[in-house]
């Protein structure tokens, strides 16, 4: 079976109209969209999505942050999806991003930083199934 990730499009992404431009950076590189769905979470299902990184400093601004508007929830589909998405996104922090990455190119700082992309691909399928559990993949 082919390879598939989950990205989602933070609420600073959303709220700065970047959602094609994002979807282009994956598209151009090869991935395929199988699902989208626009959602704006709540704080426990936030809280239980990043549950790894719960009593981390940041842990309550990243909450927050995922509340805080709407975001997009992408699956894509590709060989070595998860590893090609990571680095189509750039590293964590926008500042130290390769060029042209999307975190580079729409990332304000480490929380805001445009996109989220798991991490293998066993959290790759638990992270679809958290966005798209009873929803159609294609
Ligand atoms: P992601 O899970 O969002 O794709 O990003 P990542 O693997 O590169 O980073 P991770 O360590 O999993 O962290 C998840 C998200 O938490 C925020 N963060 N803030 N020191 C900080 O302020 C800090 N460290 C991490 C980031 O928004 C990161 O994307
Ligand atoms: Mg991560």
């Amino acid at each position: 079976m082919t390879d598939r990730t989950l990205c989602v499009i933070k609420p600073n992404a959303v709220a700065d109209n970047k959602i094609g431009e994002i979807v282009k950076c994956f598209e151009d590189e090869g991935l395929r969209v199988a699902a989208f769905r626009m959602t704006c979470p709540g704080r426990a299902a936030v809280e239980s999505f990043y549950a790894e990184h719960e009593g981390k400093d940041f842990f309550g601004r990243l909450v927050d942050f995922m509340t805080s508007g709407p975001v997009c929830a992408l699956v894509l589909e590709g060989a070595d999806a998860v590893d090609r998405a990571r680095t189509i996104m750039g590293a964590t922090d926008p500042e130290k991003a390769t060029a042209g990455t999307i975190r580079a190119l729409y990332g304000k700082n480490m929380t805001q930083n445009a996109v989220h992309g798991s991490d293998s691909p066993e959290s790759a399928s638990r992270e679809i199934g958290f966005y798209f559990a009873g929803f159609d993949i294609f």
